[in-house]
């Protein structure tokens, strides 16, 4: 039977993809309250989001591991689908910091599923990523690829996910899509919201961006041995704006479908390091020195994802190119250089 959803619950919906998947759920008349603990953003975000929505998005400040508070929300909005992004996606940190990713990621997720178990609401589309492929054994990589991760964050969505799989078993009711992203970059057309890490970014376009704003010295390009077109890694790199349209799409499919669906979200293009320094370089104008280092533990050489899944089932493709990427990505980072 269909079901038409109206009041959506965001989690981590003051982040990077969560803010540009609310303006974008706003714009199409869906009711949208803000779950977030600030942990790793600003709460100014709502005031931006709200200028660029046609419709209030409503923001709750709450910690996805308070079970109560959830419940409360959940209630008070009369919520029935939950797009759940919160959660620690550092790489480099998770190595350091397990025990905070375990905590946040995957404890989170399970007082989430409590909540929405406790209140009858069992729709779920889960901010998965493309680490839990580890290493690719062939590209571009399909949702068929085998799993296995290469680092504590990526652990915790691969967990995650088993766990997911696991609640869609137990309860045909329970109607879930874990969306697989590759590497989300760029910022809204506005330049008003973007990529905004509160402490240094660990991701390329960041940095690139502090490098050309002159924040940063110069790029460090970890490896220039690896088998590619230039010898540095290769990636799937998606903006922001079709990533959020994903989920919109992944919205829409669960109002016909039953049980747990996985979907890659990327372009299906890969590009390397240098080819990313040389368009940004085009598109600020601006000198970005980089230095080659040796490469970083967990990387793999190439990454880019098979999107004929997600193009077929959930009629998604992407509208923005690498120029969007850059071009989006430069203005955000200037507007925000002149708050
Ligand atoms: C991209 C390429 C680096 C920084 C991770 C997570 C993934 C997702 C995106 C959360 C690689 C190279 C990078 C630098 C460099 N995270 N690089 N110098 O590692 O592909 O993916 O972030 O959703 O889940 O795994 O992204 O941007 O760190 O690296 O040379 O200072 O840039 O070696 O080839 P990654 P990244």
């Amino acid at each position: 039977m269909n079901k038409i959803y109206k009041n959506i619950l965001v989690t981590g919906g003051m982040g990077y993809i969560g803010s540009h998947t609310a303006i974008q759920l706003a714009n199409l008349n869906y009711q949208v309250v803000l779950f977030d603990n600030l942990s790793n953003s600003k709460k100014d975000v709502i005031n931006r989001i709200n200028k660029l929505a046609s419709k209030e998005v409503s923001f709750v400040f709450g910690d996805v591991t308070d079970t109560g508070n959830l419940v409360e929300t959940i209630k008070k909005y009369q919520i029935d689908s939950v797009i759940h992004f919160a959660g620690l996606k550092a790489v480099g940190e998770s190595n350091i910091y397990p025990i905070d990713y375990f905590k946040n990621n995957i404890s989170g997720t399970i007082s989430l599923i409590d909540a929405m178990n406790i209140t009858g609401v069992k729709t779920l589309i889960f901010s998965s990523s493309a680490t839990v492929y580890g290493e690719p054994q062939y590209l571009p990589i399909d949702e068929l690829h085998g799993l296995g991760s290469m680092n504590p964050y990526g652990r915790t969505k691969l967990h995650i996910e088993e766990l997911l799989n696991d609640i869609s078993n137990s309860d045909s009711e329970w109607k879930i899509i874990c969306l697989r992203y590759f590497n989300p970059v760029g910022a809204h057309e506005s330049g008003l919201i973007g990529e905004d890490p509160k402490d240094l970014p660990n991701n390329l376009m960041p940095i690139i961006a502090k490098v050309a704003k002159k924040e940063l010295p110069s790029v460090r390009v970890f490896g220039n041995d690896y088998d590619t077109i230039d010898g540095t890694g290769v990636r799937d790199y998606i903006h922001v704006e079709d990533l959020a349209s994903g989920h919109i799409a992944a919205l829409k499919f669960l109002s016909t479908e039953i049980g747990i669906h996985f979907f890659n979200l990327g372009t299906g293009m890969g590009f390397s390091v240098l080819e990313i320094i040389n368009a940004y370089k085009d598109i600020s104008k601006m000198d970005i020195p980089y230095e080659f280092f040796p490469r970083r533990k967990g990387d793999v050489a190439s990454c880019y994802a098979d999107t004929k899944k997600a193009y077929e089932q959930l009629h998604w493709e992407v509208k923005y190119n690498l120029e969007d990427m850059c071009r989006t990505s430069w203005k955000f980072v200037q507007e925000n250089s002149k708050t």
